[in-house]
């Protein structure tokens, strides 16, 4: 594992958006799995940035997303799907039936996590996964609990995830209480995994993650077992 602390936001995007630039040029029809939430959005620029300037190509990449809210469809604004084509997919040249969401409004979310799982499979797999980090340690909508869960599944949001995501919604009563997340096996099956955080309540969850046994109660602590993990923050 590769642990880097930088200076600011600023370079956190930025060293973040190398290693996608890198994994993009390197494999032009790469799958990325992408992440929605505050922290990644100025990565998401940088490459925008690099686009229009000739530098990136995403004519053939291809993505999964790690997670969306239960009940809001793709038009919702804050929707994770709305979320990524505003932040990414409207201003690149990504085709847009290559890039995958879950369907927070599947009838059957069960089995829409197995096909979920199959298709990444399918896929054949993540060659470069973008986190961020919960300030509970949550990866995707991994929440603390009992036990790693391993496919793509529903899971019931903390009071304290919640309470974090609020800022983005009129009122806390707004916010979904289930998203449908990836699971910890996707994730940590990924080729590579970068995980990004800004903000000294990031850095404490980060190092304690780091420093302590690798445990359920911290979901981002199961990162040390991976093989290319980098992890860039700023406090
Ligand atoms: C949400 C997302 C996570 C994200 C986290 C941190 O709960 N499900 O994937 O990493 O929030 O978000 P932010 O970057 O806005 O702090």
């Amino acid at each position: 594992m590769k642990v880097i602390k930088v200076k600011n936001y600023q370079e956190v995007s930025e060293k973040a958006a190398y290693l996608i630039a890198a994994q993009i040029q390197l494999k032009p029809d790469c799958v990325l799995g992408l992440a929605t939430g505050s922290s990644p959005i100025g990565t998401y620029d940088k490459l925008i940035e690099w686009y229009n300037q000739g530098i990136l190509d995403f004519s053939a990449v291809k993505s999964v997303n790690l997670d969306e809210y239960v009940g809001l469809d793709g038009t919702h604004e804050q929707s994770y799907r709305y979320f990524m084509n505003t932040h990414l997919f409207d201003k690149v040249n990504i085709d847009k039936n290559n890039t995958y969401v879950p369907n927070g409004m599947a009838d059957d979310l069960e089995q829409f996590g197995k096909d979920y799982d199959a298709l990444i499979e399918q896929m054949g797999g993540i060659d470069l996964q973008l986190l961020g980090i919960g300030n509970n340690g949550h990866i995707g909508f991994n929440e603390p609990a009992d036990c790693f869960v391993a496919g793509t599944h529903v899971a019931t949001l903390k009071e304290s995830t919640i309470k974090a995501n609020k800022r983005f919604f009129a009122s806390e009563a707004d916010v979904p209480t289930k998203a449908i997340t990836m699971g910890i096996k996707a994730i940590m099956q990924a080729k590579k995994i970068v995980l990004i955080a800004n903000g000294s309540a990031k850095a404490e969850i980060i190092e304690k993650a780091l420093a302590g046994e690798i445990t359920p109660e911290i979901p981002a602590s199961i990162l040390k077992l991976h093989k290319d993990c980098t992890i860039i923050y700023c406090d």
